[in-house]
């Protein structure tokens, strides 16, 4: 993270997504500004950031809006974390000193669906990177592919490669459109593990298993198997093969899901998700 530890970040946006980034980036950067309007959210960011912010280096500022910053030294990086709704209005109807101040850095983006084209129409400028992060990027556990527009130089692309690794894990895209992908695989997901650990733990329960049973059996399951992908650095497939003994019983769960059309229906349900992330960056 030495790329980053001299940089000053700003966060427009200061909720979910920009409290795990800023969580994860305070040891690493020189400072951070979170600009946040609700009250109540500054006040948790103080609380989760100011005790280890102090004691490991990172400066750190919670304010209500950029205006009211009157040391307006341009940040090295600018996140834009609020809602893809919400981005037109939260740069919108800003002072000539603050929009200046607002589209001085190179951008990053964390805004799912909003195309460099849109982000560069409201900054007026195109030196920004585009980040497709997924939700346990909120347990530093993230799946992060970026793309970068013509103007983003080397330099910078190690940068926001630094800044989102706070979060877990990055890959860059050749281009734009392969997120509307990353967005059908990692970026919606982990929504696919819960749905199959629901259906686990519905079949383990109409097999016999008590609710809490079923739950727990299923949940560490999954954890248990992704550990082993990640850790062991083997294929799925190789992994899958070394646990299917010719006639036991997971080759018979594995040879049902088949003839039921599992790869097809997960290719479906990708393809689904690939249209819509389309369908909502034209705006639809
Ligand atoms: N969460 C995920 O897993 C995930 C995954 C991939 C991508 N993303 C993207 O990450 C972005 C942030 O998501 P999130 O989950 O962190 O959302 P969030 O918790 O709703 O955070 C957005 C924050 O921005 C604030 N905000 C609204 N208007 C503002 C303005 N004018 N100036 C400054 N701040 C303003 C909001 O305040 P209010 O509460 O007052 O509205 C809110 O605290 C979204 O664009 C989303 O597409 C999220």
């Amino acid at each position: 993270m030495s790329t980053i530890s001299s940089l000053h970040i700003a966060f427009l946006g200061g909720g979910n997504m920009a409290q795990a980034l800023a969580l994860g980036l305070r040891a690493h950067v020189h400072s951070i500004t979170i600009i946040e309007p609700l009250e109540d959210t500054r006040e948790r960011i103080r609380v989760l950031m100011a005790p280890k912010a102090s004691a490991q280096g990172a400066s750190l500022q919670v304010v209500a809006s950029a205006e009211v910053i009157e040391d307006k030294v341009p940040a090295d990086w600018l996140v834009l974390a609020v809602k893809p709704q919400q981005i037109a209005s939260a740069l919108g109807g800003l002072s000539d000193a603050t929009r200046r101040w607002l589209g001085a850095p190179p951008t990053l983006s964390i805004l799912a669906g909003t195309t460099l084209a849109t982000l560069s129409s409201l900054l007026g400028h195109a030196r920004i990177v585009r980040a497709m992060p997924n939700t346990p990027a909120l347990i530093s556990e993230g799946m992060t592919a970026l793309v970068a527009s013509a103007e983003i130089s080397t330099e910078q692309r190690i940068q926001a490669e630094a800044l989102m690794r706070a979060v877990g894990q990055v890959q860059w895209v050749e281009s734009e459109a392969l997120l509307d992908a990353v967005t059908a695989l990692s970026g919606s997901g982990p929504a696919y593990v819960f749905a199959f650990v629901e259906a686990l733990v519905q079949a383990g329960e109409r097999l016999g298993l008590p609710p809490h049973q079923a739950q727990m059996l299923a949940s560490q399951t999954v954890k248990g198997a992704a550990l082993m992908l990640s850790e062991s650095g083997d294929l799925p497939s190789a992994l899958r093969e070394r646990v299917t003994s010719k006639g036991g019983t997971t080759a018979a769960a594995l040879a049902t899901l088949q003839d039921g059309g599992f790869n097809t229906l997960i290719e479906r349900a990708l393809r689904a998700a690939y249209q819509r992330s389309i369908e909502i960056s034209q705006g639809a």
